[in-house]
């Protein structure tokens, strides 16, 4: 059992990965390396010197959220984590194409990521669209959990912001119930519309175009205390 206690990690969905490609499999040979953040405490100045900021993408999926913000701000180092070869196959590719210097990657668990993190590293944190797991019984194999606020109020700076976005109605209300009621995070929304319509620095999942679940997008932007 990971230090934190939470649940093992399980795959939502996806029972067979697809084939990677030719290129994808050269590059995760090549390129993974050259950008994966190595296992254990992590040091930022080593990944990227000079960094204006640090930003954490957690289940980046097929990672063009992640190598959209990477373009738009060079001088952020934007970490990355996601479990789903598929998706870092993926994602590699998009750095590659992109010619991105600011990435760096973890194939794991988000979680214990944020373990590895020192305290008050982080600028700006983004889940977007993270596995719904709809039935109660699996509610606890949720990404939203005391412990992993509690994670990443410890490694968001004051002021530092998350971003939480879903299109399935019971997480939305799972995330805002846990979330508003922790004293360290602060909703930043005030009126529908900021959470209605997505943020103007927000870029299109691959997921969130699925249009799989039952709402319309929300996106809930917290600010840390
Ligand atoms: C529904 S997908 C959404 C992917 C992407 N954010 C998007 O919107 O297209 C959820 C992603 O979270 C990843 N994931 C699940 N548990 C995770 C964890 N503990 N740490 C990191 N990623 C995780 C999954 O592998 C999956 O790619």
């Amino acid at each position: 059992m990971p230090a934190d206690n939470h649940p093992p990690m399980r795959s939502y969905g996806r029972i067979k990965s697809r084939p990677i490609k030719p290129r994808q499999a050269g590059l995760l040979e090549t390129l993974l390396p050259t950008i994966t953040i190595p296992d254990g405490p992590i040091d930022l100045a080593a990944l990227k010197p000079n960094a204006r900021e640090v930003w954490l993408e957690i289940g980046f999926g097929g990672g063009e959220h992640m190598a959209t913000q990477a373009e738009r701000n060079p001088d952020v180092l934007i970490l990355g984590a996601e479990p789903f070869l598929n998706g870092v196959a993926s994602a590699v590719r998009h750095v590659d194409e992109r010619g991105l210097t600011n990435v760096r990657l973890r194939m794991g668990d988000a979680r214990q990521l944020l373990m590895d993190l020192p305290d008050a590293c982080l600028t700006r944190v983004f889940i977007l669209f993270p596995d719904p797991w709809p039935k109660a019984r699996h509610h606890k194999r949720r990404l939203i959990q005391a412990e992993t606020i509690a994670e990443l109020a410890r490694a968001l700076k004051p002021g530092g912001r998350l971003r939480f976005a879903t299109d399935v109605a019971d997480y939305a209300a799972w995330a805002l119930e846990r979330l508003t009621v922790a004293p360290t995070f602060n909703w930043t929304a005030e009126r529908p519309d900021d959470w209605r319509i997505p943020p103007i620095d927000h870029a299109t999942t691959r997921y969130e175009t699925k249009q799989l679940g039952d709402c319309a997008p929300a996106f809930f932007d917290f600010e840390r205390a």
